[in-house]
């Protein structure tokens, strides 16, 4: 532990020993986490990081040759690339027969657009049982328990800011019918979060740097650091099925996505993603690419507008491929780059407003946005594989993250979401579901993945054979 006097020394000569500011008011133990944190920090590339991206906001080097990313159509008889459906489904099914793959939500984020108290999983998702994020998970980890007779491992990503939190929320709720071995929580690690212009690391509070998770990214460093690798290394795990905290609607292991991931480059890819079809150029999700043979993804704030208007004869956008951030990663993969001392995935820069304490001691609450937050995205990991394939998925089946309080992307958004494939999927199995005059269901519905996680499960002798116009119906 080092002594205040040379920690001080060391922060003066970057230019952030006001952090040491406070601790001579601070009680020992109280001093002496101050020091730890600071410690754990990366206080070496603290000067570069600030010239880099807190004075500056670097530019994104646009790679040579963009094209967009070729990916495996949703309807796999496409003339446009044909695959073999029922194969990749076999492949999917072996390789879950044979215990091979585990699950691995992603659940560190701060969540401060939907502003719900708490970690985002435990938020009241279910259109019509309110069922928490986590519960519906845990369903969908069951549904595939069921059909593959293994147990399936579900990993989550918590941050040190919900972990505890996270926790007892699953011990709360006897982890919703899992064995609480088959689920293991680790936190991400941290990144100070700076201020702007100056390039201050900000104090939360007298004896506390104020951090933000190091973005989804970080999960390939915390998968390793955490010991989770180690665990699926001993339970025989080859690939991981991540997914993001905030979709309901995700199919959290998808037998021929996993299969076409396994076998679809020729052989195992080591990172692969399902991708939907952009609602417009100006649609704000990542965009799958290729360059140099490499396949990435690059934010819709990075891909230039001439590229993300461009379209296809027959009028089809060209760069049409948006992420839903749904990818699997092979073990082998994650344990590759974490044990090379070289790997850092980049970071992105985004503006936050984080409160702090000021020169006197007071706590601002900043009205604007006053900070830096830098971010590591898994999805930077792409071009750093040797095999990777995209899969089309359909939005309407897949696809409803819960970002906002309200409107796009939102709780309510997501409800219908649930509600609309719940009546397709019914109605493709001859339930008469009553429609308003705009088409949209007269009904709220939710089907649980215990039930059915694609149309052809569903039980047709267990369905109603008509719904009740206003009716709320849980499946
Ligand atoms: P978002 O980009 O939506 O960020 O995360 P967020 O922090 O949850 O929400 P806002 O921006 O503050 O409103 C996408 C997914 O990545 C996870 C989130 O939990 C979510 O599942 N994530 C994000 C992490 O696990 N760690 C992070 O540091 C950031």
């Amino acid at each position: 532990m080092p002594t205040t006097d040379t920690l001080h020394a060391r922060l003066a000569s970057i230019g952030q020993d006001h952090l040491l500011r406070f601790a001579g008011t601070l009680k020992p133990a109280a001093r002496a986490a101050l020091l730890a944190q600071i410690e754990s920090l990366p206080l070496a590339q603290v000067p570069d990081l600030v010239e880099r991206y807190v004075r500056h906001s670097p530019e994104f080097p646009v790679p040579d040759r963009l094209g967009p990313a070729p990916y495996f159509p949703v309807d796999s008889a496409s003339p446009r690339r044909p695959w073999d459906h029922l194969e990749a489904r076999a492949r999917g099914e072996e390789l879950l027969g044979a215990g091979k793959v585990a699950c691995f939500t992603v659940a560190g984020g701060q969540g401060t657009r939907l502003g719900f108290e708490g970690p985002k999983g435990c938020f009241p998702a279910g259109a019509v049982t309110g069922k928490p994020l986590f519960a519906i998970f845990a369903e969908g980890v069951q549904a595939a328990e069921r059909r593959s007779r293994r147990t399936v491992p579900w990993y989550i990503m918590t941050s040190p800011l919900n972990h505890e939190a996270t926790k007892a929320f699953f011990a709360a709720n006897h982890y919703f019918g899992l064995d609480p071995a088959q689920v293991m929580m680790f936190p991400q690690g941290v990144m100070p979060s700076f201020e702007m212009g100056t390039g201050r690391m900000l104090l939360a509070a007298p004896g506390e740097v104020a951090t933000n998770p190091d973005g989804h990214g970080g999960s390939i460093s915390a998968l390793a650091v955490s010991g989770a690798l180690d665990d699926m290394h001993a339970r025989g795990i080859e690939h991981i099925s991540y997914f993001q905290v905030d979709n309901p609607l995700v199919r959290v292991i998808d037998p021929v996505f996993i299969g076409l991931h396994a076998s679809g480059a020729g052989t195992s890819a080591e990172m692969s993603s399902k991708m939907i079809a952009k609602t417009g150029p100006g649609e704000k999700v990542g965009v799958f690419c290729i360059s140099d043979a490499r396949i990435m993804v690059i934010e819709y704030s990075d891909l230039p507008r001439h590229l993300a208007e461009e379209r296809w004869e027959d009028g089809a956008l060209k760069f049409i491929a948006g992420s839903p951030a749904i990818h699997l990663i092979s073990v082998r993969f994650a344990a590759k780059l974490a044990g090379d001392p070289a790997f850092a995935l980049p970071f992105h820069r985004a503006e936050k407003k984080v409160p702090y304490i000021d020169d006197h001691g007071r706590l601002v609450e900043p009205a604007k946005p006053n900070a830096v937050k830098l971010e590591r995205f898994v999805f930077d990991a792409i071009p750093l594989c040797r095999g990777s394939i995209v899969l089309e998925t359909r939005r309407e089946d897949e696809f409803g993250p819960i970002k906002n309080a309200t409107g796009v992307d939102s709780a309510e958004s997501c409800r219908a979401m649930q509600t609309a494939r719940a009546a397709r999927w019914l109605e493709a199995a001859g339930v008469r579901v009553p429609r308003r005059a705009d088409g949209t269901p007269d009904c709220t519905l939710e089907i649980s993945p215990l039930t059915a996680t694609s149309p052809e499960e569903l039980d047709q002798a267990r369905l109603p054979r008509a719904i009740e116009p206003g009716a709320k119906l849980a499946l």
